[in-house]
């Protein structure tokens, strides 16, 4: 998969993508990551990518031009690579826009900057994405969210080969079951005996259910979308008469 990020601060994506398993798919090809800086793109001799807004208000916005020029060249060279901009006012990212966007073979991300960026420049990407209802001094980080969660997904960079870009979204949408490992006891917090039972089927039921029990009580909008089981149903409304999780 190859990543172009299209950014003022190009040295800000250095470190998250030298590093650990994403650095390591860098290195073995598996991920390919291009720094694109629209300054780049700009005109004259002071490279300007941001002006004062017609109508007055504070803030300056990036210019259309250096946006359009840098996209233009990314699609004449890709015409397949698919461009998302990076704003609060996008649709928000979840698990299956995640898959969706794995299935790409080049994504570029547009990242904004101060107070915003020109209408004109939402014309020129196929989908504006947000990561969530905060707002963040750049798309930077946003960024990162992005290619984190969707690199993971690709062949190979996690470790596994085999694709988990077309994972079942009920699958993607259940929050994890708890984890452990060692010592047995800490502070008089034991282990559940059954992930010392050694019997992998017993423990992949424990598992699912605990996987269930932890979505129903922390994300319930998140089961609208899952097939149940009439046993996993049912267990379910027995543990609504205890507390906690
Ligand atoms: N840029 C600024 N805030 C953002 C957000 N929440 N999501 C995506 N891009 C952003």
């Amino acid at each position: 998969m190859r990543w172009t990020v299209l950014t003022l601060f190009p040295e800000v994506f250095r470190p998250p993508w030298s590093a650990g398993l994403f650095g390591k798919a860098v290195e073995k090809g598996i991920l390919e990551v291009d720094l694109v800086n629209y300054r780049d793109y700009a005109e004259g001799r002071h490279k300007v990518v941001d002006d004062t807004p017609f109508g007055g208000g504070s803030g300056m916005v990036i210019k259309v031009e250096p946006v359009a020029r840098a996209l233009l060249e990314l699609r004449t060279k890709n015409p397949k690579v698919h461009v998302v901009l990076l704003t609060p006012q996008g649709a928000l990212l979840n698990q299956a826009k995640v898959r969706r966007l794995c299935g790409h073979g080049h994504l570029a991300l547009l990242c904004g900057r101060y107070e915003g960026v020109d209408e004109r420049i939402r014309r020129l990407v196929d989908e504006e994405l947000s990561i969530g209802d905060y707002v963040l001094s750049g798309g930077e980080p946003a960024a990162w969210v992005l290619m984190d969660a969707v690199s993971r997904l690709v062949p190979g960079v996690l470790g596994s080969e085999e694709s988990v870009c077309e994972e079942s979204f009920s699958e993607g949408s259940l929050l994890e079951y708890p984890q452990y490992t060692r010592p047995r006891e800490h502070s008089g917090l034991e282990v559940p005996e059954i992930l010392l039972s050694g019997d992998h089927q017993a423990i992949a039921r424990w598992r699912r259910r605990q996987a269930l029990l932890r979505t129903v009580r922390r994300r319930p909008e998140l089961l609208e979308s899952l097939s149940m089981t009439e046993e996993e149903r049912t267990w379910l409304l027995e543990q609504e008469r205890f507390e906690g999780d």
